[in-house]
């Protein structure tokens, strides 16, 4: 049975919600979409784990699926903006046990704030999403709140305009490390972190090249453009599903960010060597190595993780390319990939991922400030236990998609101090910028993800 509408309490005049039961076909994909919101926030999931929860799942129809993804990674993204709306427009805060509520109304305001939704068909969507959560007392009070946003949104939003985590939409912690890393970057950084991602695509040069690839995807309407510092990437003006790229599935072409894509030439692998991506999943970079060096190298692909080592065999199968996959912590060598010598070795260790969070927002989040030097450490222990495995002579190649100091040039400085046979060969380019013994690139709006690569050779004794 209905109980008073805690949206009474807002002095609103109770009004008929916009959605009658059964009449919204949008109340699905916002229900969807205010679960996974909660999952992420909530209950500390992850974005990607959260979106293959089974309510989203069973939506049937793809632009459904579609609406759940962008609400979800949008909502995420402007998050502490629209908790400071919703503590505005309520005067006492939801009962812990209504995280599904909140989640569903900061879903609404974000559609509102941000989407070309019309207001009254985001807000009718959204009541009728309340009764989809099974909360159907709620959707007076999820109405009352839109509507009230829509009528006074200047001055709400200017009451929470100058808070830092409003303007910057990123947790204190975060914030002041990236202050005090790059003085004069971190506004920048923050702006770019919450802008969408441009979608690149990295061209499978022992299938197709780069021209010919652009010139069937203009076929389909699709309109590209040269990836810079490559020869093989090409970025896309607007986004599309992979299930539309020509070729897809035969492995003509795969998904991957610029910054990303400049890895697998950094390590330069020739044709018969013994190379070692000792963090390889989900395997970007092997298949990458791979297409560089004509499948032809002696490749281990090795990952803690079994079940994203199984994302690596389906992408190498999909291209076409061969590699000996192995479960392994390559903090702990041990078993037959941890016999070296290796010519190179890849080493994209596990970070904070602080460099990628505009692709994945639930980063800002899930994160903690003391993460950061427990993945410190982590990387550290890696570092020393794989260069042993490297060939004298050899070159391993360090990579994170961080941002952080601690995970980059110092964590590398460090090694290079404690490491008698170690060597900086440092990577000289027209992109990023030198910091320490590595070179760094920040996110940049329309451009390349943030990332950190440092080449080291070891010493012939
Ligand atoms: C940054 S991701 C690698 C991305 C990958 N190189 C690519 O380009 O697709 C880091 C990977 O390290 C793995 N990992 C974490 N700790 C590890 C360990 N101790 N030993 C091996 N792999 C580890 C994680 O499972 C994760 O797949």
């Amino acid at each position: 049975m209905p109980t008073t509408s805690p949206g009474r309490s807002l002095a609103e005049p109770r009004r008929k919600p916009y959605g009658a039961p059964g009449t919204s076909p949008g109340a699905d994909p916002r229900a969807a979409a205010a679960a996974v919101v909660e999952a992420v926030r909530d209950q500390k999931r992850s974005l990607d784990e959260a979106l293959d929860m089974p309510r989203v799942q069973a939506l049937a129809d793809t632009r459904d699926r579609a609406l759940v993804q962008e609400l979800s990674y949008g909502t995420l993204r402007l998050l502490p903006r629209l908790e400071a709306l919703v503590a505005a427009l309520r005067h006492k805060p939801l009962k812990p046990g209504e995280s599904d509520l909140e989640a569903l109304i900061l879903v609404g305001l974000y559609q509102l704030i941000a989407t070309r939704i019309p207001p009254h068909a985001a807000v009718a969507a959204t009541v009728a999403a309340a009764r989809t959560l099974g909360r159907p007392w709620a959707a007076g009070l999820v109405n009352a709140l839109l509507r009230r946003y829509e009528r006074e949104k200047d001055a709400l939003e200017a009451a929470s305009a100058e808070d830092p985590r409003v303007r910057w939409l990123f947790p204190d912690w975060l914030l002041r490390r990236l202050q005090a890393a790059w003085p004069n970057h971190w506004q920048a950084i923050c702006d770019a972190s919450n802008t969408h991602p441009p979608m690149s695509l990295r061209i499978n040069r022992l299938r197709t090249d780069r021209r010919d690839y652009a010139a069937r995807l203009a076929e389909l309407g699709i309109t590209a453009r040269p990836l810079p510092y490559t020869e093989t990437g090409l970025t896309l003006d607007t986004p599309v599903p992979t299930a539309r790229l020509p070729g897809f599935d035969a492995g003509l072409v795969s998904v991957q960010d610029g910054g990303a894509q400049l890895a697998a030439a950094l390590l330069d692998p020739r044709p018969g060597e013994r190379i070692l991506d000792a963090c390889a999943a989900p395997g970007g970079k092997t298949a990458h190595l791979l297409e560089l060096a004509d499948n032809d190298i002696d490749l281990t692909a090795l990952d803690l993780d079994p079940l994203r080592l199984a994302r690596v065999e389906e992408g190498l199968a999909r291209l076409g390319l061969t590699a000996r996959t192995c479960t392994g912590d390559a903090a702990a060598p041990e078993g037959d990939w941890a016999q070296g010598p290796y010519q190179r070795i890849l080493l994209d260790v596990p970070c904070s991922a602080t460099g990628v969070i505009r692709r994945h927002p639930d980063i800002k989040w899930l994160r903690r400030d003391a993460d950061i030097p427990r993945l410190a450490a982590l990387q550290g222990r890696i570092l020393d236990a794989v260069w042993p495995l490297l060939a004298p002579g050899g070159t391993l190649l360090y990579v994170t998609c961080s941002l952080l100091p601690e995970e980059n040039e110092d964590q590398v400085s460090a090694f290079l101090t404690r490491t008698e046979d170690a060597r900086s060969n440092p990577v000289q380019a027209h992109w990023g910028q030198a910091r320490g013994p590595g070179r760094q690139i920040l996110p940049e709006a329309g451009g390349m993800d943030g990332f950190f690569f440092a080449r080291l050779k070891r010493a012939l004794p």
